[in-house]
């Protein structure tokens, strides 16, 4: 797993979360902020198979002193659950965000995904229900404490 520009992480992004739209509807609103996180986890032939990418943004009902939204999760179609690229790519970075201050990391988690947080350590905000957004799908707000 590296750091990577914007522009490495949005293909997959694009394959993974945003299937059968234009590549501009894979480009986040702050991807270009220097203070916008984005990695990625490369196939030995330097193809991209895993990719997320943190927001320093807060989620209204939790605080926090540095806060990140996690958005971008994906993992290469062929790869998914099957060798853990995930798991890798978000404890290493979240070890990395812990190292550089962040206290807090959430994000909007799709249903189907949940289990992967929840493995993953976060902790499902209960009060926040389920959040439909529009043309994606009902999302739960999960969150991991950093420091
Ligand atoms: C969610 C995602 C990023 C996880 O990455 P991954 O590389 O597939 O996950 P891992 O191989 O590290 O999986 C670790 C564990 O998380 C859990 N998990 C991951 N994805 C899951 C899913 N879709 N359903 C249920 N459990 C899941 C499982 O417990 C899994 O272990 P197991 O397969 O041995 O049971 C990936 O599956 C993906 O890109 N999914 C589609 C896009 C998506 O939903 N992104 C998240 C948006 S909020």
């Amino acid at each position: 797993m590296t750091l990577a520009p914007a522009h490495a992480v949005r293909p997959l992004r694009a394959m993974v979360l945003r299937p059968g739209l234009p590549i501009e509807a894979a480009v986040f609103p702050a991807d270009e902020a220097t203070t916008t996180w984005h990695f990625a986890a490369y196939a030995p032939d330097d193809t991209v198979i895993g990719v997320a990418s943190y927001f320093l943004e807060t989620y209204p009902d939790l605080p926090a002193k540095l806060p990140y939204r996690l958005r971008g999760m994906a993992t290469h179609p062929t790869l998914q659950r099957r060798a853990g690229i995930g798991t890798a790519l978000l404890r290493e970075s979240l070890g990395l965000l812990r190292r550089q201050g962040a206290d807090l990391v959430w994000c909007y988690a799709r249903l189907p995904a949940v289990p992967f947080y929840a493995k993953n350590g976060f902790l499902r905000l209960d009060r926040a229900g389920v959040i439909e957004i529009q043309g994606i799908g009902p999302h739960e707000v999960w969150y991991i404490p950093l420091q």
